[in-house]
């Protein structure tokens, strides 16, 4: 990571699978997150980035692309992955930063990243990147974290929180989590290149009361039915987004290479466990199965 990037969320020997998921009640949102991935991104195509895709929880809703680019900056999180998804071809398994992408200009054909944009603290920049990897209107299935929700609403309103949802700037309730405005999204995403076609709100129902109260099949049929609201009012306090890349993309190299030298964008060819640059100013190693950025070899 270079000096100038800003600071990244560590996941290393994090818990976040059993800790967070796997029997803690949270059935209700892996489910309606799967719906709305599904009504965004094309099941099938060539190339598909996974961008802090952790455990690789959602990864499997990819699988009809030829090829799955399980990218996170936690080796935990990829290892875990790798036992979830397997060491077939099909997934190539990166450990890399998003703010400092090792993914060649325009080689990836779709990108989906959900539930990790609200620990950054520079959107624009993270955006920016992405784009830089996607191919011509390739789409990019974008999930965050929204402050404009009901529940910040009315605790606003009865003086039970200080920060205001309806302000434009993100809030950052705890160190590197953040919630946004929506509106601050959608102007992040068009000034990094993207068109937003479409947006879907989720998890009206994320309230422990319900969750305990009503069945998990009605609560997940009432939120399919409301997602599609958020296209013109998203008060929710998740939020899933299409997004087509547009404008300028710099041509992908010919030969469909996938990764780009950290240090001055070249290419890299792989010798035994090692990535170097073609031009001789980087080197990175692979190790049992992942690609792994966070470090070049001395
Ligand atoms: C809350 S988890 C979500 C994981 C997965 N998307 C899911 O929904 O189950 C956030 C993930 O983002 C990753 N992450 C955070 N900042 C990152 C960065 N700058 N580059 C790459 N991965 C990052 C973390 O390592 C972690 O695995
Ligand atoms: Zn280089």
């Amino acid at each position: 990571m270079s000096e100038s990037s800003p600071q990244v969320i560590d996941y290393e020997g994090s818990g976040y699978r059993t800790d967070f998921w796997e029997g803690q009640g949270r059935d209700y949102e892996d489910l309606t997150e799967r719906i709305a991935l599904r009504r965004l991104l094309l099941s099938r195509g060539h190339r598909v980035a996974h961008l802090g895709a952790g455990f690789g929880r959602m990864t499997d809703e990819l699988g009809g692309y030829d090829q799955v680019i399980v990218l996170d900056y936690s080796r935990t999180m990829l290892r875990q992955a790798q036992e979830l998804l397997g060491t077939s071809g099909r997934y190539v398994y990166v450990a890399a930063n998003i703010y400092s992408l090792p993914l060649a200009d325009g080689s990836c054909d779709a990108a989906v990243m959900e539930r990790v944009i609200h620990h950054f603290a520079d959107v624009p920049a993270a955006l920016r990147q992405i784009r830089a990897i996607l191919a011509p209107n390739a789409p990019f299935v974008l999930e965050f974290a929204s402050k404009r929700h009901l529940k910040a609403i009315l605790r606003y309103w009865l003086k039970r929180q200080d920060w205001n949802p309806f302000d434009l700037e993100p809030v950052e309730f705890v160190k590197l989590n953040f919630d946004f405005h929506p509106e601050y999204m959608a102007r992040c995403l068009r000034e990094a290149g993207f068109e937003t076609r479409r947006r879907l709100a989720l998890s009206y129902f994320r309230l422990g009361f319900l969750k305990r109260r009503v069945p998990l099949s009605l609560l997940v049929a009432l939120d399919r039915l409301l997602q599609p609201t958020g296209q013109i009012a998203p008060y929710s306090p998740s939020v899933f987004t299409l997004n087509v890349a547009v404008g300028d993309t710099p041509p992908a190299a010919p030969d469909g290479s996938l990764f780009k030298c950290l240090h001055c964008g070249g290419v890299l060819h792989q010798e035994g466990d090692v990535m170097i640059c073609a031009n001789g100013d980087g080197r990175w190693a692979v190790h049992d199965g992942i690609y792994d950025f966070k470090e070049p070899l001395g």
